[in-house]
């Protein structure tokens, strides 16, 4: 498969990312990495803070880039001549709205697919907002996230 978008909030990065990362690269010819950039949502690291550490993670791949984008992701998918669009998912849980922007996403762009990776089991509780919860009370978070993320989630709840 020629070009695939790998789109969230990566706020932060996670192991789970990585591995729907790992994955997508293997399918793909080029996956690009994007951070949404959504004024409206509260982050813990700013788009270039999220953007920087997706590299530092992701430098052993040739054919990774990281980027970010504001407003509609099919639009951005068109735009970079994706196509497809790459989503981890997690649980059943997951699978309802993700199924929903799939079908709305299908609507309005014929050209993209979407196509969904089953998280490896390993990874199948972890998500960035309760690592954060996690480490913001003290929790332990390593082997969550690459380290230097670690040291960084704690350095911004400090
Ligand atoms: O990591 P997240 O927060 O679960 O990622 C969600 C994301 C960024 C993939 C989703 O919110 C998105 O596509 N936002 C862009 C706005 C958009 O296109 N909305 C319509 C979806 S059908």
């Amino acid at each position: 498969m020629k070009k695939g978008i790998y789109p969230g909030s990566f706020d932060p990065i996670t192991n789970g990312h990585l591995d729907i990362i790992h994955r997508g690269s293997k399918i793909c010819d080029k996956l690009i990495v994007s951070v949404l950039n959504n004024p409206n949502k509260k982050s813990l690291f700013s788009v270039e803070e999220r953007v920087k550490m997706i590299e530092q993670s992701t430098k052993e791949y040739d054919n990774v880039e990281v980027d970010s984008f504001s407003g509609l992701l099919i639009k951005y998918a068109e735009d970079q001549n994706a196509d497809a669009i790459i989503k981890g998912l997690r649980a059943v849980s997951d699978f309802e709205y993700e199924f929903q922007m799939a079908l709305m996403n299908k609507k309005l762009s014929e050209k993209v697919e979407t196509i969904f990776l089953m998280t490896s089991s390993k990874n199948s509780y972890l998500s960035s907002s309760l690592l954060k919860e996690v480490a913001r009370f003290g929790g332990c978070i390593q082997g969550l996230v690459p380290e230097d993320v670690k040291d960084a989630v704690y350095n911004k709840l400090k």
